[in-house]
């Protein structure tokens, strides 16, 4: 969910619907904001995405000097107008709004109802909302500090929460004012003259100030137009540093693209170059990283790599498996971070955990990390977004710099994690027994990498024939071995994601044992089948779907005569030795995937019941 929050001189409106569109990405099921005027509060909700809540509030909306909004990723509750938020608490003295999950709403819920609370939502959020409420009635006045009850009122309300919280609260009572809080759900504040702002990511900032605080777990701000103080929640006040915003603002417009997605997607040979940018290091034949954070001992002596993440990071994580053990012949596991958080596996000393992640915000990838780091392992990111909470949790890293990623589908954040991934397992490899020459092959290796990336983009016309002749599948299974496993894995979950059909990714050889059974007339299979040591071995298996009647899609190497005899079609790519090729096999699936959304109608940027950053557990 996204949050967003103004006081100032100016009006809110304005920033607050512009904030929510850049936070749409977040989750986009239903909209609200809520607007103090004159002692009045202008509430308006609706589902759908924040143009449908614009609609809502039409020219004339009323506009205030203080305002909060929310865009709903729905976890308690269904997506309707009544459980979008701002919620309001009390008699509507508290308007409210919340992302993260309270673990005890219902206990909490039965004893506001026991003391008389009307509640209207089916949410967790609305009892933060009535418990505040309840708060400000058994806090007494504080004439010295009149905000003071107002901020030992939220004090008393989170002390009772269990789970997430990021929260803006703003009172009718004092509508010069909002008291932001976090726990494991971001906030930032932006830090203007004469107007404050505050939301859950920086995005909705740029353009408004460049000046932004981070808030951290168990702080609260209050944020007034004459400026702002963070408290810890129990330790009173704390100095915070306020830091610069860098954001380009044409990084977030669709520069001509019809679609993020396929912005993104032709983003990718120039994102590839960020990631390497001052990383290679050929007189050493190496590469460098300046936020590791460990001295060159601690790194010679990593027994063991964990690699975790969630949906797409988890798939470069299993490239990254392969590129580690091959190139520096370190064990790694590679681990869904929703598991890894309860599954307390033992872990050996000098292990070091990489959390993989675009937004730096995934909930579950930052629990997996804090559990781990708890239990004395050194933690790094592999991040995008630069200041996110888990580039801020983990004890150093890597960031992608593929600039801002907007479609929820992810494309070149994945492509930026496998290129870091295969300079990860080069210098960790030239820390133990990559030879010189190995190094240096590698790094030209990479170098051509942002060209072959282009050049497979030329296969856009051909995929949309693909696209066009299969269109009505309803089932794909998608086939690859080794480097290619995760690709296979990679460019079913694009199609689910955002043509919802269904789509199974397999190692190719172990599609016998099961999926094969799916193989009919109707279900086209996807092989990826460049040069390498396995081709002939994935030959064999698209044999075995041919000989099923089963149609097959090829995604081979632009010199390979041999697949046009087995498959009914082929998509080419350039040539790359075997561990570059998830950078350079996934595009033509990330282009089928989006032809195929778009020729069924659907949403490709905001695919349905998705978020781009799942902030909840
Ligand atoms: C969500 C997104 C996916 C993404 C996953 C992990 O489910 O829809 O596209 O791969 O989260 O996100 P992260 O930001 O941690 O890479």
């Amino acid at each position: 969910c996204g949050i967003v929050g103004y006081v100032g001189t100016g009006n809110a409106g304005h920033f607050l619907l512009n904030g929510l569109r850049r936070l749409e990405y977040r989750g986009y099921d239903s909209a609200g904001i809520a607007i103090l005027s004159a002692g009045e509060l202008h509430l308006t909700r609706s589902v759908g995405r924040i143009e449908a809540l614009a609609q809502r509030l039409g020219s004339d909306a009323a506009d205030g000097p203080t305002g909060i909004g929310h865009t709903r990723w729905a976890t308690h509750g269904p997506a309707t107008e009544i459980n979008a938020h701002p919620h309001v608490g009390g008699d509507g003295e508290v308007i409210l709004v919340h992302n993260g999950v309270i673990e005890n709403f219902q206990i909490l819920k039965d004893e506001l109802i026991g003391k008389g609370y009307d509640f209207k939502s089916a949410t967790d959020s609305e009892v933060v909302a009535h418990l505040i409420a309840e708060g400000l009635k058994v806090t007494p006045e504080t004439p010295e500090s009149p905000n003071l009850r107002f901020v030992q009122a939220v004090q008393w309300a989170i002390a009772q929460l269990r789970g997430t919280y990021g929260l803006v609260v703003s009172f009718r009572e004092r509508p010069q004012m909002l008291i932001a809080a976090r726990f494991g759900s971001p906030l930032v504040l932006g830090v203007g003259h004469g107007e404050f702002f505050v939301a859950s990511d920086a995005s909705p900032l740029a353009g408004c100030t460049d000046r932004i605080v981070y808030m951290a777990d168990h702080q609260l701000a209050v944020l007034t137009p004459e400026g702002f103080s963070v408290l810890h929640r129990d330790q009173g006040k704390v100095n915070v540093q306020i830091q610069p915003l860098e954001a380009a603002d044409d990084e977030v417009s669709l520069q001509g693209f019809d679609h993020y997605m396929l912005k993104e997607i032709y983003e990718q040979p120039e994102a590839l170059r960020n990631a390497m940018r001052g990383r290679l290091d050929e007189e050493n034949a190496t590469a460098v990283f300046g936020g590791l954070n460990l001295t060159p001992q601690q790194l010679r002596s990593v027994e063991r790599i964990i690699l975790t993440g969630c949906g797409t990071s988890w798939h470069s994580a299993l490239v990254g498996e392969y590129l580690i053990e091959e190139l520096a012949r370190i064990p790694v596991s590679v681990e869904y971070a929703s598991e890894l958080r309860y599954r307390n596996p033992p872990i050996e000393n000098n292990t070091l955990v990489f959390g993989i992640t675009q937004s730096g915000e995934t909930a579950d990838t930052l629990a997996a990390l804090r559990e781990t780091k708890r239990k004395g392992h050194r933690t790094l990111a592999i991040c995008n977004v630069v200041g996110s909470s888990i580039a801020q949790a983990a004890d150093g890293g890597v960031y992608l710099h593929a600039g801002p990623e907007i479609g929820v589908a992810s494309t070149k954040a994945y492509t930026s994690q496998c290129c870091i991934l295969t300079m990860l397992a080069l210098y960790f490899g030239r820390l133990r027994h990559l030879s010189y020459e190995g190094g240096q092959r590698i790094i030209q290796e990479l170098y051509g990498i942002p060209g072959a990336v282009q050049e497979a983009l030329n296969c856009n016309e051909r995929v949309k024939e693909v696209a066009n002749k299969y269109q009505d599948a309803t089932n794909v299974l998608y086939l690859g071995r080794q480097y290619n496993f995760p690709t296979a894995l990679e460019g079913a979950l694009k199609l689910k994601e955002i043509s919802y059909i269904h789509a199974e990714g397999y190692p190719a050889a172990e599609m016998k044992h099961g999926p094969i059974a799916l193989v009919d007339t109707k279900t086209p299979s996807v092989f990826i089948v460049p040069q390498g040591s396995t081709y002939d071995k994935v030959m064999a298996n698209m044999e075995e779907v041919k000989a099923r009647g089963g149609p097959i899609i090829a995604v081979a190497t632009k010199e390979d005569p041999m697949v046009d005899a087995v498959a009914d079609d082929v998509i080419r790519i350039p040539d790359v030795p075997s561990i570059l090729q998830p950078i350079v096999s996934v595009v033509p699936l990330q282009l089928l995937s989006y032809h195929f959304a778009l020729l069924r109608g659907c949403d490709v940027d905001k695919p349905r019941n998705l978020a781009k950053s799942v902030t909840v557990e």
